[in-house]
């Protein structure tokens, strides 16, 4: 009984989650990207599915399997195509977790064909990326936007910072010099009044189970 109700706490909620890093091209074969490995986001949609969710999950360039049973896995690369892929379906879904690590630079023109080596010194110029999640903040009617901060110092100032600039109803704080490639992570869950929860240090699928745990206690759902 216990886990037909807990299991399915996410029944009849459409769930969106990004995952992974962006990269955004240089020339045809280079590119600027950070270390985010997709484990959190895919974590978060395997224990959504679990809770029984419909889970489109949007994912930059990982090295793990597209998880395949998800109801709509997108692969994006640059941090645009994910914007584009994230405003596309927003209209249709109950919850945002947005857990990717967007680029925040861009260079301002991507060579076509391979840079050359015939200058000694290099320049790129890079330009600011839009900010997906401070766009869905704005345009937000019914959904629940769940954010992630990546600090590694003023974590709670930084964290509700975000939060209140993003229009948010959850952040999930965490120690960007830890969480990005590794098999576990601790995390702070605030909400606009302060700290709501603490998960301890876990193996990232425990933790999504925590976080979804707090997000389907606050926006329901029917159990079945
Ligand atoms: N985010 C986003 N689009 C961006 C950058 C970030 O949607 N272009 C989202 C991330 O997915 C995350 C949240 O915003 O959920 C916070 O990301 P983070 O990198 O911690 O904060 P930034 O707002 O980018 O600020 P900074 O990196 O300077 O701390
Ligand atoms: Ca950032």
């Amino acid at each position: 009984i216990y886990l037909l109700t807990t299991q399915k706490k996410l029944f009849g909620k459409r769930v969106l989650i990004t995952a992974g890093p962006t990269r955004e091209r240089i020339d045809a074969v280079r590119f600027i990207t950070n270390a985010s490995s997709g484990k959190m986001g895919y974590a978060l949609a395997t224990v959504a599915k679990r809770m029984g969710a419909t889970v489109y999950l949007v994912s930059g360039p990982t090295h793990l399997k597209p998880p395949y049973f998800v109801d709509e896995f997108v692969s994006v690369e640059s941090s645009e195509e994910m914007f584009n892929e994230v405003m596309k379906r927003y209209d249709d879904v109950d919850i945002v977790i947005m857990n990717a690590a967007v680029g925040d630079y861009k260079p301002k023109e991507t060579f076509s064909g391979k840079l050359k080596k015939t200058e000694k010194e290099l320049t790129l110029h890079l330009e600011r990326t839009r900010d997906i999640l401070e766009e869905l903040g704005k345009r937000k009617k019914h959904q629940f936007l769940v954010g992630f901060a990546a600090e590694v110092e003023d974590f709670e100032k930084n964290a509700l910072e975000k939060l209140k600039r993003k229009n948010l109803d959850l952040i999930v704080l965490n120690d960007a010099r830890k969480a990005f490639s590794s098999e576990r992570v601790e995390v702070f869950i605030y909400n606009r009044e302060g700290l709501i929860k603490r998960i301890d240090e876990d193996d990232k699928t425990r933790v999504a189970g925590g976080i979804l745990d707090i997000v389907s206690d606050i926006v329901g759902g029917s159990s079945r």
